[in-house]
């Protein structure tokens, strides 16, 4: 296991009584080249690509932004074990027409609530009116815009608050294609 995985999954132990611990910051690039980031929640990590899991919608920005540059970076805060880590990943999009399977096992996690944000509307797009956004469809079944976004770690960068002075770590694939890492002056 990657010295980064190993320190993710304690970071992620340690703030297990903390939900907002599961949140985290992606940031992609829009055709204009400005960065775009916006929170997200981590489902799991994938051990065998080394991807960072998270559901939405392919009618939003950061899906066809992923298409555009799949390069996007990762940033993630634990407040009570004061870490940060800041991913290079590579974003790739799976639907029910490309991972059925995927799919369906995110979708049968989702609760009602989580559902129904997938059937309000465009996202991004202008109310007719503050009416409440109400959802009459069968929500057993995902909508072909429910996706899964695999964040594949390309390079970690680790700061720990913890300590005096702080400790700052970069991880990163060798040629061979091996994780090595190297403290650095933080
Ligand atoms: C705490 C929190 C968690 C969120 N989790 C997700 C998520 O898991 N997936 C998602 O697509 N959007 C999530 N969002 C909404 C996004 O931050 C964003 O507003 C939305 O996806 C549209 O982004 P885009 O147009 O840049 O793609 C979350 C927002 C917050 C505040």
């Amino acid at each position: 296991m990657p010295g980064w995985n190993q320190r993710l999954t304690k970071s992620l132990h340690q703030a297990k009584s903390q939900p907002e611990s599961r949140y985290f910051q992606l940031a992609t690039l829009t055709e204009d080249l400005v960065p775009a980031n916006r929170t997200v929640v981590f489902r799991y990590l994938d051990e065998t690509d080394h991807s960072l899991v998270v559901v939405s919608d392919t009618r939003s920005a950061k899906w066809s932004e992923l298409a555009l540059q799949p390069k996007a970076s990762v940033c993630w805060y634990f407040s009570k074990s004061r870490e940060q880590f800041r991913f290079v990943v590579h974003g790739e999009g799976y639907t029910r027409e490309t991972a059925p399977q995927l799919i369906d096992k995110q979708w049968s996690k989702l609760s009602d609530a989580g559902r129904k944000q997938y059937f309000w509307g465009l996202p991004g797009s202008a109310r007719q009116s503050n009416a409440p956004l109400r959802v009459t469809q069968d929500m057993s079944q995902a909508p072909p815009h429910f996706c899964v976004l695999k964040l594949i770690i390309k390079s970690v960068d680790y700061l720990s608050l913890q300590g005096n002075p702080q400790y700052r770590e970069k991880h990163w694939l060798d040629e061979a294609g091996q994780w090595v890492s190297q403290p650095l002056v933080p």
